[in-house]
């Protein structure tokens, strides 16, 4: 690997060859890394970094200052701000408490202080962030140290306020040494664009995929998801994608990954879809059943257990493995039309009592790994296998995973969940721009009419805009009662509640545009496009515990409603900000209650934006959704760079895209267009975005 200027690789005694950055599949996307301005220089010393190497393991010890926040640790769930925290960064489908357990755990923290760190390892971790407190040398002092021992209940727990020498231990199982890479800002937010582009830079969407997605009940056959799809289009709900769950196969639970009876001419589903204006995305896991075609092939390549009934786990870390897979898929799937995945199981279970279907940590596989390894890098390599099968078809695919881990940021797959809570979902979407990650918070049945709406707020706000409708008959807002829905009690509300969700979805397909934007800003500079705001106002104490609101892009600031309760208060972080849907302004440094109406989402736009929105299409390769109509905010000085890219082939890495910028001219009063760049059109061509002069 080249010398990166402000990434700086310490390595401690003898690292594991098993780890994330060993057996990673992109290159670091050097010509990007280049383009960034120069660091401070290290955060602290190297020779301030202690080890230890016991009989558990290997311990790494980091210095933290008092002032310092830190964040991140992958897809967690349960808390935000993890200064002071202990946390086993286990792989589990099931956090229960917060003590680390994710889907997608990842060894890598930031700090306020504008660095980053990622501890290469595949193991499961302990990170004690600040949370110990280090022996003093008092051999000088009396017995009972420097400070009188309080009886009275005003002194006895004075220790909490003690000052003392922080610092961040990470207690690594098994290991005799390990690599710790130290990532330069000077800021949190260039720190983490400095590890996104380390890992490979960003994955741009096709835009279909920024569209909305449709997941079927699993038992629909193919003529029910054909005629699903023409009645989301008869009831004009915009959507991209139908998804279809585990009963296209023969054999789910472990997967034959044939089609099933159900399915007798897939090709014509796929073109009946296509004609349509809709791809195709099959749900599938990779436990291979006996039944399947490619069992055989597998069983030298995969592990000594069995998973969901006689399932084999096929070891994703070997090149052979995905290579059958990758044939298999191909032939009887991609090449058919199936636009792409939803990787489940991937992750690990130890919390469903009645069906623990995973392969154990003591598990072995043919490359070397044991279960625990595995498990930390099983998505992470399946996810590999699949986005092959597109690279090598230069074909742009837009996919879902259960589990992913460190260097992630180039895979097109965003984090999927079984969980529902609505509120743990939204800090999910906050803390996985800590980690290179994409979530999404999927919208499934609902408790109320409310919380159906509260949620696909938050979802179409996020990087996908999923309804996964996989145990449900009807479309969620004709009965968002998952019993009801599936006796075909429809509600009898005259279209209300179906209107609202209409016009959420259409909201998505406003701000595609931006959106897309957003992700070319991931690809090129590293900028996640869903992130927390402590990320942007890094010295903001307010931003050190806010985890229910969220940027989008640079100009947009989100502050999700759950059902629980329709005000809420929101802080403004500096600078001036707009109401999306009022135009009213707020002062940032304030916190300000808001009671939400039903139909709103509370969005505000930074003051200087040049915002585009599409025009709503009820799929993305509408021609008419390439006409835009361009909001200014304020004095209109923040211009816009929208991308045109042919949205089929990864051409867009070797810079085959136009550039249009958006710009307001405040003396003539005028929006001002500049294209740049001349990809030919083709037939998906979205090389003619179109300013309709709507100027607000
Ligand atoms: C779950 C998954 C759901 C759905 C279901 C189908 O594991 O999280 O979204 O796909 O399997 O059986």
């Amino acid at each position: 690997m080249q010398k990166i200027s402000g990434i700086t690789r310490l390595t401690f005694g003898t690292p594991e060859t098993v780890t994330p950055v060993k057996l990673r599949h992109f290159q670091p996307a050097y010509d990007h890394l280049g383009k960034m301005a120069a660091a401070d220089g290290p955060p602290f010393a190297p020779e301030k970094v202690t080890t230890r190497n016991n009989s558990r393991g290997f311990q790494v010890e980091l210095p933290l200052d008092d002032d310092e926040q830190l964040f991140g640790l992958g897809l967690q769930f349960l808390s935000f701000n993890q200064t002071g925290k202990k946390k086993t960064l286990r792989v589990n489908s099931d956090p229960r408490v917060d003590l680390g357990d994710s889907h997608s755990p990842v060894p890598f923290y930031v700090s306020t202080k504008g660095y980053a760190v990622l501890i290469d390892t595949a193991r499961y971790a302990t990170f004690y962030l600040g949370a110990l407190t280090k022996r003093r040398n008092r051999s000088n002092e009396g017995a009972a140290g420097d400070s009188e021992v309080g009886t009275a209940i005003e002194t006895l727990y004075d220790c909490k306020e003690q000052a003392a020498e922080r610092s961040v231990l990470v207690d690594i199982p098994t290991a005799e040494g390990v690599d710790v890479y130290i990532f330069e800002g000077p800021t949190m937010k260039e720190a983490i664009a400095r590890y996104n582009l380390f890992s490979g830079g960003g994955c741009v969407p096709p835009r279909w995929g920024l569209g909305v997605w449709y997941r079927c009940k699993a038992d629909y056959d193919q003529q029910g998801i054909v005629e699903m799809a023409d009645r989301l289009r008869d009831e004009k709900m915009p959507c991209d994608v139908m998804g279809l769950e585990p009963g296209w196969q023969s054999q789910s639970y472990s997967c034959s990954f044939v089609w099933s009876d159900k399915f007798t001419k897939p090709a014509e589903m796929f073109s009946a879809l296509s004609e349509r204006g809709f791809k195709t995305n099959l749900w599938t896991h990779g436990f291979t059943h006996p039944a399947s075609p490619i069992y055989k092939k597998l069983l030298p390549y995969s592990g000594e257990y069995e998973v969901f009934s006689q399932g084999l786990v096929p070891d994703f870390t070997m090149k052979e493995t995905r290579d059958i897979f990758g044939e298999h898929f191909d032939k009887e799937h991609v090449s058919c039309g199936a636009a792409g995945y939803k990787l489940d199981e991937c992750d690990n279970s130890d919390f469903i009592a009645a069906w623990p279907w995973s392969f154990p940590e003591a598990d072995s596989f043919p490359s070397g790994l044991d279960g625990e390894q595995m498990h930390s890098l099983f998505g992470f390599n399946f996810q590999e296998c699949i986005n092959d099968i597109f690279r090598k078809r230069n074909q742009r695919t837009w996919c879902q995973t259960r589990n992913t881990h460190a260097l992630a940021a180039p895979y097109p797959f965003v984090h999927t969940s079984d969980l529902y809570k609505h509120s743990d979902f939204i800090r999910g979407l906050v803390n996985s721009g800590f980690g290179g990650l994409l979530w999404c918070p999927e919208v499934r049945h609902a408790a109320s009419a409310e919380d159906l709406v509260r949620r696909i707020q938050s979802v179409v706000l996020s990087p996908l805009a999923l309804i996964n409708a996989w145990y449900i008959q009807n479309p969620p807002w004709k009965q968002w009662d998952r019993h009801l829905n599936n006796d075909d009690k429809l509600l009898d509300d005259g279209g209300e509640l179906e209107n609202n969700c209409r016009k959420i979805l259409e909201l998505r397909m406003k701000l595609l545009p931006y959106i897309h934007s957003a992700f070319y800003d991931y690809h090129l500079n590293g900028i996640p496009p869903f992130r927390a705001l402590v990320m942007d106002w890094p010295k903001d104490e307010e931003t050190w515990q806010i985890d229910d609101q969220y940027m989008v892009g640079d100009r947009i600031m989100v502050a999700p409603v759950t059902a629980e309760s329709s005000s809420r208060e929101i802080y403004f972080p500096a600078g001036q900000w707009y109401d999306f849907w009022t135009g009213q302004k707020y002062d940032g440094g304030n916190k300000v209650s808001f009671d939400v109406p039903l139909d709103r989402i509370p969005i505000f736009v930074k003051s200087g934006s040049v915002l585009p929105l599409a025009t709503v299409t009820q799929h993305t390769n509408d021609p008419e959704a390439f006409k835009l109509q361009v909001r200014v905010y304020g004095d209109g000085s923040l211009p816009i760079r929208l991308f045109e890219d042919d949205d089929a082939s990864m051409d867009y890495e070797n810079g085959s895209y136009n550039t249009l910028s958006l710009s307001w001219d405040s003396t003539k009063q005028d929006i001002v267009s500049e294209r740049q760049g001349n990809t030919p059109a083709n037939e998906y061509s979205v090389s003619g975005i179109e300013i309709v002069k709507e100027i607000s």
